[in-house]
């Protein structure tokens, strides 16, 4: 194995890894990154495995004028699954649009037409790069949180961002600063989830 030259390289991932935890988009508030730190993140996504070379995700920055539409797609969401919302429900389904100063969505691009490379291996690459953008947000100091929900899967979400065929959206991901800090979580250990064959 090359060195790297780094001996305290170790320390700074284990760190960085068990540092990161959910924040919910509602404790994510301004300032979010700068340009040239949101360039920093998004470039860790394209640091991820990607067999074949074929960047099979995507990340969409929704914009201002992007989150209104998005929150009224939010709010018909909810009128379609609930007739009986109230208008308070409604807003606050608007609002979730709104949330954190930095909003991605996350899509896997699962077209195989252009190679033999299997939706799995896309999948867990697109997944890998969604881990990537939340260490680098971690560890450029902020917080980020995954979110999802039936809204990400209709169509009028695909329709909204022009999803191409096999595009699959994965989640949102909100980044910011956190408001309030939460202790950190017990986390599984590796006994419990690794084993020798
Ligand atoms: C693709 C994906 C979508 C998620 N969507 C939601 C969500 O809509 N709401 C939520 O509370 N947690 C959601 N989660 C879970 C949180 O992001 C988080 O992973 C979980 O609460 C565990 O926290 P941790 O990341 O600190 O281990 C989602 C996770 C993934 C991987």
């Amino acid at each position: 194995m090359v060195s790297n030259g780094s001996s305290s390289l170790g320390g700074f991932a284990n760190a960085l890894i068990h540092s990161r935890q959910h924040v919910s988009p509602k404790r994510l508030i301004a300032p979010g990154p700068n340009p040239s730190q949101k360039l920093e993140i998004l470039n860790a996504a394209g640091a991820a495995p990607d067999h074949g070379k074929i960047t099979p995700w995507h990340f969409y920055e929704v914009s201002l004028d992007g989150r209104h539409l998005l929150g009224n797609l939010f709010a018909d969401a909810l009128i379609e699954r609930d007739p009986t919302a109230t208008s308070m429900q409604i807003e606050e389904a608007k609002e979730k649009a709104f949330r954190g100063p930095l909003l991605l969505l996350a899509t896997a691009k699962l077209n195989g037409a252009q190679d033999n490379i299997p939706e799995q291996e896309k999948l867990i690459s697109a997944g890998c790069a969604i881990q990537n953008i939340l260490l680098m947000a971690n560890a450029l100091g902020f917080g980020s949180g995954l979110s999802s929900g039936k809204a990400l899967y209709s169509k009028k979400m695909r329709t909204l961002f022009s999803l191409q065929e096999k595009e699959e959206p994965l989640c949102f991901i909100t980044i910011g600063s956190i408001s309030t800090h939460k202790a950190n979580k017990q986390r599984p250990d590796a006994s419990s989830y690794s084993s020798i064959f």
